[in-house]
């Protein structure tokens, strides 16, 4: 969480790093902040409490000129979001910091820190950070031995980047646990949490590797592993677009990315599936001889990633016949589990960035997992450099919190995946075929789908006054259930809930009552029977409900139930299908609620700490 962005540039810098915030916040927007060395050496330094677009405007009435500089949009972990807990952090008025990450053993060097004279301004464990430089500093022979030593003494997560006023021709950044990126320019370079960031200015990046450490000036960059070793980091040209974080004609990111789903499945598709036969290279070298080994799939995840996991356990248990368990991230890395023999370790992520499920990935690795696929949307992100395979969503730049696009091509490359390990364990070519002809009617199925926006429109009216809901699935449309209920509750502020259809009459049976609406979702299947079962349940109790489901599940709506006809699919293919109305009906929600969509409050894109 957190983003950070930092120039060395002759041009004034400040624009650019304000439009490198605005591209990074979503990973996160309480607060945010930018300092500049002056000509004459002074720093200068704007913070302000809110969106980025606060600190913009604070910065067209006051401008800072300067062409080194640092800036930070804060997703707050110690500290309110308030001004003074905003980065920069700055000690002796020569010092500046930013900071992504946390820094676990703050409380002991702010009191090592308090007993040398420091002053402490703020909460935030990343205050520590600024006067353990200064303090170095006393007794290094250069900024970067200073970082390098403050480095040394910290505990947990950073990504950080500081700079000196006295020293107008550097910044010295560092990494553990938290993602930076080096940009290269024409006689200034740049540093950022992400690409993104850095897209107006240039193509050229190189990533930090864990316990990097690294100077850059405008015409040189610096780079020393965890033993201060000069190391090389190849910087790369990405093609990715400059403009993909517009939104277009769109009122909000979600909404868009929420359309972008046929053509984000339709690009995820292409090339994988040649003359109907899945290209298995599309995994990575090797990929093949891994899956012909693969007894058992574990998979990793947290979120609305883990929700895409739950479906694939569905489909690798019934299609390739294939044992798979499923857990979310920040348990597994802390309980000790057992590895099945011949396991492969896959974990799901939109960022590759997620901390919890890179901490996974590498407990994986210490206890005997022997190969490990990521299913990621981001390339070159921490997840794809770590793991073994890769299956690369392209589901273009994700900008809105709430996970659209991302969602429904993890999806695709699960069903690929399935299909893969399914190829060593007796799926037939029938099969094969049949997975691939449902990909393939995928967009123009969604395309359906996005038709009944409107009618979803005027079905969010009845939730708009509603403080809870209930959703409720059968089989692989229980994860989607689960989907839709962290969906509502993330951008609409309501309270919402998913169960198995069938535990229902364990407990949340008793909820039931005109207030509490019940989302079904119901395509016809082999569990419809026992669905609509469940359904007259709440029925009985006078709850009132909203079923999406295709023709062939026959319901029909009356006083107490609204049918929302989803156009029939082939059942394969289905969770993604209904997972699309369920996306629409959370949005719409929302913007009659007048939350913030794209930015729910409290969250951020990418949880880059635990
Ligand atoms: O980047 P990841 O997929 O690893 O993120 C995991 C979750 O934080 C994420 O899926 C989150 O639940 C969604 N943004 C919710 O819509």
């Amino acid at each position: 969480m957190c983003g950070i962005v930092g120039a060395v540039a002759q041009r004034d810098v400040a624009d650019i790093l304000v439009e490198g915030l605005k591209r990074l916040e979503y990973r996160g927007y309480d607060s945010a902040g930018v300092a500049v060395i002056n000509k004459k050496n002074e720093l200068l330094s704007t913070k302000r409490l809110g969106k980025v677009q606060e600190l913009d405007q604070a910065l067209t009435e006051a401008p800072l000129a300067g062409g080194t500089g640092i800036a930070h949009t804060r997703w707050a972990t110690h500290g309110a979001p308030s001004e003074v807990n905003a980065h920069p952090h700055i000690s002796s008025n020569t010092i500046a910091v930013v900071h992504n990450g946390i820094i676990e053993n703050h409380q002991a060097l702010r009191s090592q820190l308090q007993g040398l004279g420091y002053e402490f301004l703020s909460q935030t464990d990343t205050e520590v950070i600024t006067h353990l430089v200064h303090h170095e500093l006393k007794t290094s022979d250069s900024l970067l031995s200073a970082v390098q030593k403050t480095v040394k003494q910290l505990e947990g997560a950073y990504g950080t980047v500081v700079m000196d006023s006295r020293d107008q021709d550097n910044l010295i950044v560092a990494r553990s646990g938290s993602p930076l990126v080096i940009g290269y320019g024409l006689g200034e370079n740049f540093i950022a949490s992400d690409i993104m960031a850095l897209l107006p200015v240039t193509r050229k990046f190189s990533y930090l590797e864990e316990g990097d450490v690294a100077q850059i000036s405008r015409f040189d960059v610096n780079i020393f592993d965890i033993d201060g070793k000069p190391v090389i980091r190849e910087a790369k040209e990405v093609s990715v677009s400059h403009d993909s974080g517009d939104k277009g004609e769109y009122r909000h990111y979600m909404l868009k990315e929420t359309y972008e789903q046929p053509t984000a499945i339709r690009n995820s598709l292409e090339g994988r599936l040649v003359a109907g036969k899945l290209d298995i290279n599309t995994f990575g070298d090797g990929a093949d001889e891994i899956f012909k080994n693969v007894e058992h799939v574990q998979i990793i995840a947290c979120g609305t990633s883990y929700h895409s996991g739950m479906v694939a356990r569905y489909w690798l248990e019934e299609l390739a016949g294939v044992s798979c368990n499923i857990e979310i991230a920040s348990e597994f890395r802390y309980r000790k589990s057992f590895v099945p023999k011949n396991s492969l370790l896959v974990t799901i992520s939109q960022s590759g960035e997620t901390a919890d499920t890179l901490a996974a990935l590498r407990l994986a690795k210490e206890i005997g997992y022997q190969s490990s696929l990521v299913i990621c949307n981001v390339p070159g992100s921490s997840l794809v450099r770590e793991s073994d395979l890769a299956f690369m969503t392209k589901a273009g730049a994700e900008i809105g919190v709430a996970s659209t696009k991302a969602f429904t091509t993890q999806l695709v490359g699960l069903l690929m995946m399935t299909m893969a390990i399914g190829k060593h364990h007796g799926m037939s070519a029938d099969k094969q075929a049949e997975i691939t002809q449902s990909l393939m009617s995928l967009p123009a199925k969604l395309d359906e789908v996005l038709a009944l926006a409107s009618s979803i429109e005027d079905l969010a009216e009845d939730f708009a006054d509603k403080n809870h809901a209930l959703f409720l699935g059968r089989g692989d449309q229980y994860p989607i259930a689960m989907e839709g209920a962290l969906k509502l509750k993330e951008i609409s502020y309501i309270h919402a809930e998913a169960y198995a259809a069938g535990e229902l009459k364990h407990g949340p049976l008793a909820l039931i009552d005109a207030e509490m609406p019940v989302i079904v979702v119901a395509p016809k299947n082999d569990l419809i029977e026992k669905l609509k079962s469940n359904v007259e349940e709440v029925r009985a109790r006078g709850g009132l409900m909203y079923v999406f489901a295709d023709s062939d599940a026959n319901f029909s709506s009356d006083d107490t139930c609204k049918v929302i006809n989803v156009p029939v699919c082939d059942g394969i293919i289905a969770p993604i299908v209904y997972t699309l109305p369920l996306q629409l009906l959370s949005y719409y929600v929302a913007i009659i609620k007048g939350t913030d969509v794209d930015q729910p409050r409290n969250l951020a894109k990418s949880v880059t700490v635990e």
